[in-house]
């Protein structure tokens, strides 16, 4: 059997179904140009019929990279597959990825329709696709849940009407690895004409499974994996990239190549992570803070006497440049630029010119700036442009006072202030800012992380607010946590307005 798997990224499409996640086109476009860096084959774009900006979007990646194939996502539908169609129209290499549910449950409650009728429309949308496309891809909603037999005849049925891919997702993350593989298997063995597409695993990870499923497809032939950077993803999220590539990698008996340039894992997931404002568990496989840090002794002992005895995987393979030269107060614009581009930010002279100033204060204070910390100033410096700021803070807290918080806000050039009191600084503050500002939220999610070791580190804060039922991320750093708390609010604030 051939051992190339196409890696298939959907970091665009299904990680950005994510609340409070969503992309401009520009951020898009970066995020696009990182993973052509890093060698996906297939970048899923979007999905065009769902808004004008997916279907913005889909155009402006199709013109930005070149080597990956643009793939677009639609429902069995033909106006879906018009217009997915039209957003691809400059994609060198184009793919339409159709698709309908096919369990029982979807059957019934999603479609009120039959088994025959669902196959009958599966089979129509891929010769409409094929119409605009060579490249048709096929999805059967909800396969992980779907009984083997009337999928055979599904996936045979859509392969007969043209579908170069067959993509079996395990939409809900139900299967376990054992039974996932199997179903990948009975494909492979039951289905005619299997060998004219290729098997594709699409897997979530509500069960914490997405990974093993994925792989435990591939064992048993499927020769493309559908991925997310940093597992992102609607509700646990989708298989992880840099998880199935790793272990591909690093488990060779598996005899299984990808493309992948590993060495830019790192600075990709953190690119993704900063503009998402969706960090990356600390303990998160191969990308997290953690991954590669030993902490007991025993295991600093043993890492220092041979890496393998602690070390599956070098983290130079991922990006991980342990050597790289410290920075300190002394450090020029020059080596600031050098590090922040090996982090995956390729910032214009303004970006770089305010980030290096805001370095150097960090540099007075800081002996040892880590990547964590240029990561922070990058984020903090996004927020200069923005047309709510923050201009002054004064809060009164202690173990024997009641709280109170004074907050003054520039908003377009003119400057509100308001005295507030709460249950601590924090809630002091957001008090304040709720009677500045005239719309709505509610506070949905606030989380502080300290970076690094010492007291002196920046801590970072992230909000999730809610306004008219829509979902914003709000993200800063600083030292003085309830600053960085008033930031990030701030921060969220900006993206309603
Ligand atoms: O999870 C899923 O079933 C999907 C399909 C639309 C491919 O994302
Ligand atoms: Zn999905």
């Amino acid at each position: 059997m051939n051992n190339r798997l196409f890696i298939f990224d959907t970091t665009l499409r299904d990680g950005e179904q994510v609340p409070g996640c969503q992309l401009n086109t520009v951020e898009k476009i970066e995020v696009a140009k990182a993973l052509e860096l890093l060698g996906v084959d297939i970048l899923e774009a979007g999905f065009p019929i769902s808004s004008p900006g997916d279907f913005q979007s889909v155009i402006e990646l199709s013109k930005a990279v070149k080597k990956p194939v643009i793939c677009a996502l639609t429902r069995s539908v033909e106006k879906d597959i018009d217009v997915a169609a039209d957003a691809l129209r400059y994609a060198k290499r184009k793919r339409i990825h159709t698709g309908i549910g096919t369990s029982d449950v979807h059957i019934k409650y999603k479609f009120n329709s039959n088994r025959e009728e669902i196959i009958e429309r599966a089979v129509n949308a891929v010769k409409y696709a094929k119409k605009y496309v060579e490249d048709v891809e096929f999805y059967a909603e909800d396969a992980g849940r779907t009984d083997n037999e009337y999928l055979a005849r599904v996936i045979e049925a859509v392969i007969k009407a043209g579908a170069t891919v067959v993509n079996i997702p395990d939409t809900t993350g139900y299967c376990l690895p054992d039974e996932y593989g199997a179903k990948i298997r009975f494909l492979k063995e039951n289905v005619k004409r299997i060998d004219k597409a290729i098997i594709s695993t699409h897997c979530h990870n509500d069960l914490g499974m997405a990974t093993a499923n994925s792989v435990s497809g591939i064992i048993n032939g499927a020769r493309q994996v559908e991925v997310t950077i940093n597992g992102i993803g609607e509700r646990a999220g989708n298989t992880s990239l840099e998880e199935v590539v790793m272990t591909m990698k690093s488990r060779k008996h598996l005899n299984i190549e990808t493309g992948i340039n590993t060495h830019n894992i790192i600075r990709t997931s953190r690119l993704v992570s900063s503009l998402m404002n969706m960090p990356v568990q600390p303990n998160k496989s191969i990308v997290g803070r953690n991954a590669f840090a030993h902490s007991s002794g025993i295991h600093q002992d043993g890492v220092l006497k041979n890496r393998e005895n602690y070390e599956i995987i070098d983290p130079l393979e991922v990006g991980i440049d342990e050597s790289s030269i410290a920075l300190t107060a002394r450090s020029g614009r020059a080596a600031l630029k050098h590090r922040l581009s090996l982090l995956g930010y390729e910032l214009k002279q303004e970006a770089l010119d305010a980030v290096y100033l805001k370095f150097l204060e960090m540099a007075d204070r800081k002996k040892d700036i880590r990547d964590d910390d240029l990561e922070l100033l990058v984020g903090s410096t996004n927020g200069e442009r923005k047309k709510l700021k923050l201009e002054h803070l004064q809060v009164l807290c202690g173990s024997s006072t009641h709280p109170v918080a004074t907050v003054s806000i520039n908003y377009e050039g003119e400057t509100l202030t308001k005295t507030s009191d709460g249950i601590g600084p924090i809630d002091a503050s957001f008090n304040a800012i709720k009677s500045l500002v005239h719309y709505k939220f509610k506070l949905e999610e606030y989380l502080v992380q300290a970076i690094t070791r010492g007291s002196d580190d920046p801590g970072k804060v992230h909000v999730q607010i809610e306004n008219k039922g829509r979902y914003y991320y709000g993200f800063a750093a600083n030292t003085d946590i309830v600053t960085a708390s008033v930031e990030a609010l701030i921060d969220a604030l900006n993206r309603i307005v």
